[in-house]
């Protein structure tokens, strides 16, 4: 029987606080033949397409573990902002969540190289690396001592640059410009590299920084921009193409080893199932994005790719300092077609 997850909305704003205390999902041992529904934070939107994969994902679970595990996912940072929900995921307050690359930068250095500009060729190729336990493995391993397992990853695609005055067509456009970015130092150095100053925030606060000039543009894929609204704000798009972002789903590791080894074999294959899914949902997601934004004025435009790139080309070198770094970077790479 599944149980009704706790009332979040005396949450909002303080979940840290009032989580911490809190035991993790429901409490119910799934050997005794009881469920547990487990839950997940993401900050996209209901329509977004690892939402909607996720939400697919916990009601094929639900079925494959007949009931014994169920996932509810709390959309639009209910939950909190990423850094916050990796938190309470390592508190054991909330049991999964969604977190892009660079917050895991932020526990393990090593986890940077997936976050660098040049990495992956395509959304494909990102999925087939973030995607391999060879490669993977002891990354996804290594934040277990702050009790945060990494089952996997999907591509948040390939990043534009959008502003609201336009068009950037070359690093010198950004000149002076406030660009939000994600917080981690590599975010930050590389929007510096191309030309603008960084403004790191949360996701959430992009809307409402574009919308009162707090900020002056910000950098994601369509699917993002549209879903966020944010091409309601900031009506230039440039696809700069400067980096394909990675998010991550992520379990508190004590959660994970509660689970009965066919348990956890049913989570793996219901989560390869996911992967598949969003893929289909995500190229989709692509083309409805561009449409909607289209329809709403905005301006797309393809810049000087080459002196982008020329600019970004020393992050790499920069960023990468030890032999584990340089080996999942090289392996990255040979992965590409
Ligand atoms: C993408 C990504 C999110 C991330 C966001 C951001 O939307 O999927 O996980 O939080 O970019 O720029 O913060």
């Amino acid at each position: 029987m599944r149980r009704t997850p706790i009332v979040l909305a005396a949450l909002a704003g303080s979940a840290a606080l009032v989580l911490a205390g809190c035991s993790g999902s429901d409490s119910a041992d799934s050997g005794s033949g009881e469920s547990r529904t487990l839950r997940l934070a993401i900050n996209q939107t209901e329509d977004y397409p690892s939402t909607i994969a996720l939400n697919s994902f916990g009601e094929r679970l639900d079925a494959a573990t007949d009931g014994r595990w169920a996932i509810d996912v709390y959309a639009n940072e209910q939950l909190g902002a990423q850094a916050e929900a990796l938190q309470l995921v390592s508190d054991g307050a909330v049991d999964l969540a969604i977190v892009a690359g660079p917050q895991l930068e932020n526990l393990n250095k090593d986890f940077v190289v997936f976050n660098l500009p040049g990495v992956f060729e395509s959304d494909e190729h990102e999925m087939a690396v973030v995607n391999d336990e060879e490669i993977t493995g002891d990354l996804y391993s290594s934040l277990e001592d702050q009790n945060i397992t990494v089952i996997g990853g999907f591509t948040a695609g390939m990043r534009g640059v959008y502003t609201k005055e336009g068009p950037i067509m070359t690093p010198a456009d950004l000149a002076g410009m406030k660009i939000r970015v994600q917080e981690t130092d590599t975010m930050v150095r590389m929007i510096e590299l191309m030309g603008a100053t960084a403004t790191p925030m949360a996701f959430g606060e992009v809307y409402t920084a574009l919308q009162s000039g707090v900020i002056d543009g910000a950098e994601n894929a369509e699917p993002s921009y549209t879903t966020q609204k944010h091409n309601e704000v900031a009506k230039y798009y440039s696809y700069t193409n400067h980096l394909i972002n990675s998010d991550y789903l992520v379990i508190n590791t004590d959660l994970l080893a509660s689970m009965s080894d066919e348990d956890k074999e049913l989570f793996r294959a219901e989560w390869d199932a996911t992967l598949v899914e969003y893929m289909e949902l995500w190229d989709q997601s692509i083309e409805d994005a561009i449409a909607a934004a289209e329809a709403s004025g905005v301006t797309f435009t393809i810049p000087d790719n080459a002196a982008f790139a020329e600019a970004l080309a020393p992050l790499a070198a920069e960023t990468i300092t030890n032999d584990v770094q340089q080996k999942l970077y090289d392996d990255a790479k040979a992965l590409a077609k």
